[in-house]
């Protein structure tokens, strides 16, 4: 929303959320969340024509455009408990939407949704409010974290679904002309609703399959003494595949890919595609099994027991360039690691110990719901310590995991950390950051991802 108030100054732009300590936070000097780029974008229009407000029913009344992007989690329990896309929030936006609203609106869904969510808006606003005609558009966001702003300015494509009836062509156009203020017309994309819905849904699957594929290989590189990386550098040049998303990993992370290849999945069940469905769940098995496999190697290479040694773990967001830690692979390793009882000093430039302690307590798809957050037991604490600092988190420690690939850990003295530790000095590369060889000649025992041990 802040791209199209510093795009469009002739638009009034109001993001509203019930969370006064939110809106506050937007409205001050520290904004409540790190993304290279956006505190010049929020600067220059803030005040101006963007502005942050928790007065949602005042705001939601006035506006011609509604953009909802309330997050769409997995559920939690009842039907499709694990899988299908909890849409409480949803409902009760759209619930909303139709109490306050007194003029016609284009309803915009932003957040992530199951193909035929829009069927399911359009009947909650049109039953509760029957004077008022509101066209009902997809249009789905496929920024990513560390690099949305750039991701924004020059999109790849803006995609818009809407109903093929007049009406939802005339609210198409109303949208497009919102983007064809910096987006060049062709790459905005028109199509029908439901395959606006689908097509996010698809290309996250596909591109975490990009990953879980690597990823399958990257087992089969060590078991052989292939190089992932040459493999992947190889089959990245075939330019009908491309060299992107082609990084192996200790696994992908984040608030999205999961959740959507669940819920994709759930759909497929819901319509009997049991084949289909089983396919999509492999990406996310495989992403789990490379996470544990991680966690094995660190345990059996040193010497099959971690107990009361001590871990660094050297980033805990789920990639580089931001501080945001859902589904990150580092919760799955550290808890492995907790599991064989090591003592774990955990660093990352962007993520407070407050919040590592809180994922770290949190059971599975409990991020969104945090009144179920059960605090961490004080024995299971006492192993974690969070510090500002790599080479503090690595002093004295038996080994050292990589678990994001922040520039820094690539620049780091290496021989200053090996110098601090025990001995035999570990490490474990789960983002492929480290010059392997390098290493090896100071000394370390070094397994780096997909590379020859
Ligand atoms: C992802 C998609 O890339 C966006 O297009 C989409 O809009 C977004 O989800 C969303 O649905 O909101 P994001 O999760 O922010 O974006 O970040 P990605 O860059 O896709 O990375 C996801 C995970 O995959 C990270 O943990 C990353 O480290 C990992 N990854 C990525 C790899 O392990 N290897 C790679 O080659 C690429």
């Amino acid at each position: 929303m802040a791209m199209i108030a510093f795009k469009c100054p002739d638009i009034e732009v109001v993001v509203v959320d019930i969370s006064v300590a939110r809106i506050n936070a937007w409205n001050s000097d520290r904004l409540p969340i790190f993304e290279p780029g956006l505190e010049d974008v929020v600067k220059g229009c803030r005040g101006r024509n963007l502005f942050f407000s928790y007065d949602v029913e005042k705001h939601v009344a006035a506006a011609d455009i509604v953009f909802v992007s309330v997050n769409t989690p997995t559920k939690t329990r009842g039907l499709g408990a694990g899988k299908a896309a909890d849409l409480t929030y949803w409902e009760s936006a759209a619930r909303m939407i139709a109490d306050v609203s007194k003029s016609d609106k284009i309803v915009v869904e932003k957040s992530t949704v199951p193909v035929k969510t829009a069927e399911a808006i359009e009947k909650i606003l049109t039953h509760n409010n029957k004077g008022i005609n509101f066209q009902i558009l997809s249009n789905p966001e496929f920024l990513a974290e560390g690099t949305a702003i750039e991701d924004l300015a020059k999109p790849d494509r803006v995609l818009i679904g809407g109903r093929e009836t007049p009406e939802g062509q005339k609210a198409i156009e109303a949208l497009k002309a919102v983007y064809a203020h910096w987006v060049p017309e062709e790459n905005i994309i028109t199509m029908n609703l439901w395959s606006a819905e689908l097509s996010k849904l698809a290309a996250n699957a596909i591109l975490a399959q990009r990953i879980s594929s690597i990823n399958a290989m990257s087992a089969l590189c060590e078991a052989t003494g292939a190089d992932v990386s040459e493999v992947a550098y190889a089959v990245g040049k075939d330019s009908r595949i491309g060299p992107k998303f082609l990084n192996a990993s200790v696994g992908f992370g984040g608030s999205c890919f999961q959740k959507d290849i669940l819920n994709l999945v759930y759909i497929c069940e819901c319509n009997g595609l049991t084949e289909v469905a089983n396919y999509w769940k492999q990406v996310v098995q495989i992403n789990d099994y490379q996470k544990s496999r991680f966690v094995k190697r660190v345990v059996s290479s040193m010497f099959n027991t971690v107990s009361g040694k001590k871990i660094a773990i050297l980033g805990f967001a789920f990639k580089k360039d931001t501080g945001d830690t859902r589904e990150t692979a580092a919760i799955d390793v550290c808890h492995g690691l907790l599991g064989d009882n090591a003592k774990i000093s955990i660093y990352d430039p962007q993520v407070t110990a407050d919040q590592i302690m809180r994922d770290l307590a949190m059971n599975k798809f409990d991020w969104d719901h945090p009144q179920h957050l059960q605090p961490m037991s004080p024995t299971a604490a006492k192993k974690v310590d969070v510090v500002w600092d790599a080479y503090e988190a690595t002093k004295n420690a038996h080994g050292v995991c990589i678990l994001t690939e922040w520039d820094e850990f690539k620049k780091l003295d290496y021989k200053k950390v090996y110098d601090g530790m025990q001995k035999p000095a570990f490490i474990f590369d789960g983002r492929n950051v480290i010059n392997v060889e390098e290493l090896r000649k100071i000394g370390f025992i070094v397994y780096s991802v997909g590379k020859p041990l």
